[in-house]
């Protein structure tokens, strides 16, 4: 299967690439088989809404490319939404994804929940209360 136009897009002309200072949500994941990390910088506001995120990737295209696109997928929305984002919707989004790729999706989809675990953590809570999975 080859990549499709919107992998070679968001692979090529990443959105939302680098890191936000004052981040208040960060999440790393590294895949051990490929060796590729991910890591997410949200800005989360009072209203529980992710005001802005950014990633830095250091991995394969298709890890760029969902990345970049999950960062687009959240961006504006809520945290309860975000937290439903799956890898699936993510390779959707892309209009597909290799099988061989679809851990690199993986990578995307637990970057979210990470920034989202390290989230609450900051809070004093205990993100498994919110996080379910
Ligand atoms: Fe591992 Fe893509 S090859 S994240």
């Amino acid at each position: 299967m080859e990549y499709s136009e919107k992998v070679m897009d968001h692979f090529a002309n990443p959105r939302n690439v680098g890191i936000i200072e004052d981040a208040n949500a960060v999440g790393e994941v590294g895949n051990a088989k490929c060796g590729d990390i991910m890591k997410m910088y949200m800005k989360i506001n009072d209203d529980g809404m992710i005001e802005d995120i950014k990633f830095k990737t250091f991995g394969c295209g298709a890890a760029v490319a969902t990345s970049s696109m999950a960062t687009e997928l959240v961006k504006g929305k809520t945290i309860e939404e975000a937290l439903k984002l799956t890898n699936k919707a993510v390779a959707e989004a892309l209009d597909g994804l290799p099988p061989v790729k679809m851990h690199c999706s993986v990578l995307a989809e637990e970057a979210i929940q990470a920034a989202l675990t390290d989230y609450y953590t900051r809070k004093g809570l205990n993100p498994a209360d919110y996080i379910k999975k």
